[in-house]
């Protein structure tokens, strides 16, 4: 059965999807983002139509407060959250962030298993208790909503859960989630979990159950699976599954397991399917992890059929070899490529179908876009469409009057030539000319020259680039992580172009004035 509409069906339960991409996701290695990035995601899970967006932990870090009390600022719709140890300062903090959102939640969290109790925490179950207690009843002192997580709860004794779980219920928390930390059960030993919990915790029906499954052993969406049919009533989950180590259960898998096979689970969410892909794209451009291409629901091949066989089914009845459609997770309807010789109706009705609503005033910017760009390339594919789609929409986009523009440049590499580059700049109004020569290839060379427009020395930690499209006369994309020297901070510039020179330098130029702005906001 194709299901793509939300969830009208009155005999399903509805489950609160908590999305965790801009915490636990960010904290997959080198998906860091920046504060315009992470409320770029945070308005597109607003569309999405998750219940709940875990912000950050604000404690971490000024930049992790800053971007939750941000989000927390703008996002209406969701409610938003951040995470707290139980400790006063951290739950403090937590709330000075979220205090002007429109529905805010704490969450505060506390090892439980037997292995954290006595070689991370080094205390007792009684002491355990007493402070996940007193962390609740801190966060409850400023919000309604409080989430407690008892961390590695699927490696906890079964008794001293249940005693947490009822203690901290007892304390006011109105969800309890039970994380999988490590990846380590198993959907039949998940359901054994839940259901104890129902059965054993008195005032079990006082907080909604939650789910957190990372994804070591690969089970992070049918553990969740299992739970929700045992009785939880929340997923955590992250688009694209990022998270620590091999990640979270991922949110479109779950969401599209959940709508897809609603016959057997009997439950859904209020997630917009349409919006899936389009979502999926922007988290992996801004964090610069790529989707695999056999990814389940987001991937570039989910949809695609090589066998003969398969294809000839396909044609026949799309439902022999598909379970769901294309379009019901927002991939655009068919791929017919756009030209010079395409009109804005044209254009309007590809932007729409690959999940954008843009103002006449946005569409106006995409469409002159649209027009350089074909101009250079004879076909215009649906990703140039999102790539100049996202360029001319994202009104968090931030530049400063102190940025360096690039104007031009002039290569000369080869294997047996040193290769050796000239860059004009302006900065200010005022065109600057850097130089330099040798080094290992087109970019060290590049780098080498910019380094000169900078006081300050940098690390080129991270370089890519790839193909935006099909065809030769691909747009090249480039994404650049840069590094200074003891710190951790990495600053990521990207940039797109049909010369992948060109986008490797506006790339590396982005992040340069990434670094600049940080060190004149410091
Ligand atoms: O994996 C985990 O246990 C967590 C908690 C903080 C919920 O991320
Ligand atoms: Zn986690």
């Amino acid at each position: 059965m194709d299901v793509t509409s939300q969830n009208g069906d009155s005999s399903c339960r509805n489950i609160v999807i908590f999305d965790t991409t801009l915490r636990d996701g960010e904290q997959s290695p080198g998906a860091s983002m920046n504060l315009q990035e992470k409320l770029q995601v945070a308005e597109a899970l607003v569309e999405l139509g998750v219940d709940v967006i875990e912000a950050g932990f604000p404690i971490a870090s000024p930049g992790d407060f800053e971007s939750v009390r941000e989000i927390a600022r703008v996002v209406k719709g969701s409610c938003v959250c951040g995470l707290a140890r139980c400790v006063n300062a951290d739950i403090d903090r937590a709330w000075e962030s979220l205090k002007e959102a429109e529905d805010p939640r704490i969450h505060v969290f506390l090892a439980t298993s037997a292995i954290h109790r006595e070689f991370k925490l080094r205390m007792t179950q009684e002491e355990i208790i007493a402070r996940a207690v007193a962390g609740v009843q801190r966060a409850k002192g400023y919000c309604s909503n409080v989430e407690f997580s008892p961390e590695d709860a699927c490696r906890t004794e079964i008794d001293f859960l249940c005693k947490v779980v009822e203690a901290t219920i007892a304390a006011g928390a109105t969800t309890v989630n039970i994380p999988d930390t490590v990846g380590y059960t198993t959907p039949q030993e998940m359901t054994t979990r839940i259901r104890t919990l129902i059965e054993r915790v008195p005032n079990i029906d006082q907080a909604v159950i939650s789910i957190h499954c990372h994804n070591d052993l690969g089970m992070a969406v049918a553990n969740s699976l299992a739970a929700v049919s045992a009785g939880a009533g929340q997923i955590e989950c992250a688009i694209n599954g990022l998270g620590e180590r091999a990640g979270n259960c991922s949110l479109e898998e779950v969401v599209m397991a959940m709508r897809t096979r609603r016959d057997l689970f009997k439950v859904d969410s209020r997630v917009v399917s349409q919006k899936l892909v389009p979502t999926s794209r922007l988290v992996s451009k801004v964090t610069g992890l790529k989707v695999p291409r056999n990814k389940a629901i987001v991937g570039q091949n989910a949809f695609a059929h090589e066998s003969g066989v398969h294809q000839d089914g396909v044609l026949k009845e799309r439902t022999t070899y598909e379970i769901m459609s294309a379009e019901s997770v927002g991939f655009a309807k068919n791929d017919l490529v756009l030209g010079k010789h395409s009109g804005r109706a044209a254009l309007a009705d590809r932007v729409k179908s690959l999940g954008f609503e843009l103002t006449k005033e946005q569409l106006d910017v995409v469409f002159d876009a649209f027009k350089r760009l074909a101009d250079l390339k004879k076909e215009v594919y649906d990703a140039d469409i999102v790539e100049i789609v996202d360029q001319a929409t994202n009104k968090h986009a931030t530049s400063a009057a102190a940025d360096w523009k690039y104007v031009s440049y002039r290569l000369t590499s080869g294997v047996d030539d040193e290769p050796s580059v000239k860059i004009v700049l302006s900065h200010e109004n005022v065109e600057k000319t850097v130089e330099s020569r040798g080094g290992d290839g087109p970019i060290h060379v590049m780098f080498n020259a910019l380094q000169q427009v900078v006081d300050f020395p940098l690390t080129l930690k991270e370089f890519k680039i790839e193909a935006v499209s099909g065809g030769s006369d691909a747009q090249g994309s480039a994404s650049a992580l840069l590094e200074e020297p003891n710190s951790t901070r990495v600053y990521r510039g990207r940039a797109t172009s049909t010369d992948v020179f060109e986008a490797a330098l506006k790339a590396l130029v982005d992040a340069i004035n990434r670094v600049q702005r940080a060190h004149s906001n410091s």
